[in-house]
């Protein structure tokens, strides 16, 4: 009998799919949809401390009275957190499935008092939704990296959830800050978001915004830094995210060392169909490998387990350019 459950970040899933943060979760009802068709769980749409502020500026520039500025930002405030509490509360209501709720603060108090309700609301887990695009010159990397320590700290000092950490590719040197993550109480890492990427119209000299959605080449990055990452550090769990559009996909990422998948995009673009044909797919090939159970062959082709370390860095490419005629 063939076994596809996983553990994640100190959760246990009945299959290695999650459906990942954005408007595919927004609705507890849909959230019971993407159940019954198949996730192993799932990440609630994130919660942004910056759109309260923004949605508070709009308001605060109709009103008459410069004095209202707080209370109309409070107000915002304790509204959106309320609506996403409720979407915490009416999704366990509905699903049995691990729910992991999702925030995107700036300010550290933020970040702990949206942990804190959201803990109380019932959420499975947290996933913090960190992004930075560092553009200073005169940066100093370290800040980065306090900022994250602190952070992960303040964050499991206040909850008993598991917390996960959410983290973008131009977030520096990957596995030193996973490992820093984890060292400092992160119970996984998702590897990783998307951001909004811009383009430039050459017709009308405008900078735009390109696709929307992930493309199947952009699985590569994710693969390479999930063996890395998963051959490398130590007591790390990985959810591998953005580009696994297929089955073949998330089979890659398991082998790379991931304790599950983060689907979206495919999710966008096939429907929820597609969650069972990568679940029955992925059992045909583990009964046609003889795999009884996911953990036979996760990491086998992580970071430590080829033969070759190199074919996920640099120095293979370099090869590859200099034999081409
Ligand atoms: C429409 C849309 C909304 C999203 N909203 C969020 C969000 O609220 N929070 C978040 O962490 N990621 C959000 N994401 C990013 C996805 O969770 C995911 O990390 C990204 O799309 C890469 O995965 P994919 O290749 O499977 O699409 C959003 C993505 C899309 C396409």
């Amino acid at each position: 009998m063939i076994n596809i459950q996983t553990n994640y970040a100190g959760l246990t899933l009945r299959n290695p799919i999650i459906i990942s943060s954005s408007g595919l979760t927004n609705n507890a009802e849909q959230n019971k949809k993407l159940e019954d068709a198949g996730a192993g769980a799932i990440v609630l749409k994130s919660l942004f401390e910056e759109q309260i502020k923004l949605q508070s500026n709009v308001l605060q520039q109709n009103s008459d009275y410069p004095e209202a500025i707080d209370y109309i930002y409070n107000y915002v405030k304790a509204n959106q957190i309320n609506s996403y509490l409720e979407l915490i509360q009416k999704t366990k209501e509905l699903c049995t499935i691990p729910i992991i709720a999702s925030i995107n603060c700036y300010k550290s108090d933020a970040w702990i008092d949206f942990a804190n309700q959201i803990a109380a609301a019932g959420a499975d887990a947290l996933e913090l939704n960190v992004f930075f695009l560092e553009t200073d010159l005169t940066y100093d990397y370290q800040q980065t990296q306090d900022f994250y320590i602190k952070l992960i700290r303040k964050v499991k000092e206040t909850v008993s959830i598991p917390v996960m950490v959410k983290i973008s590719k131009m977030a520096g040197n990957i596995p030193a800050l996973v490992q820093t993550l984890t060292i400092n109480g992160a119970d996984g890492v998702v590897l990783f978001n998307r951001f909004y990427q811009p383009d430039i119209d050459i017709h009308s000299l405008k900078v735009t915004a390109s696709n929307v959605f992930s493309q199947p080449a952009d699985i590569s990055d994710t693969l390479r830094w999930t063996a890395i990452v998963s051959g490398k550090v130590q007591g790390a769990s990985i959810a591998s995210s953005t580009g696994i559009h297929e089955w073949e996909d998330v089979i890659k990422c398991l082998l790379a060392g991931a304790d599950a998948v983060q689907l979206c995009s495919t999710i966008y673009k096939h429907g929820h169909e597609i969650i069972s044909q990568i679940l029955t797919c992925l059992e045909e090939w583990m009964s046609q490998k003889k795999y009884q159970s996911i953990d036979e062959f996760k990491g086998k082709l992580s970071y430590t387990h080829v033969a070759d370390p190199s074919l996920y860095e640099r120095a293979q490419f370099m090869k590859y350019y200099s034999n081409r005629k």
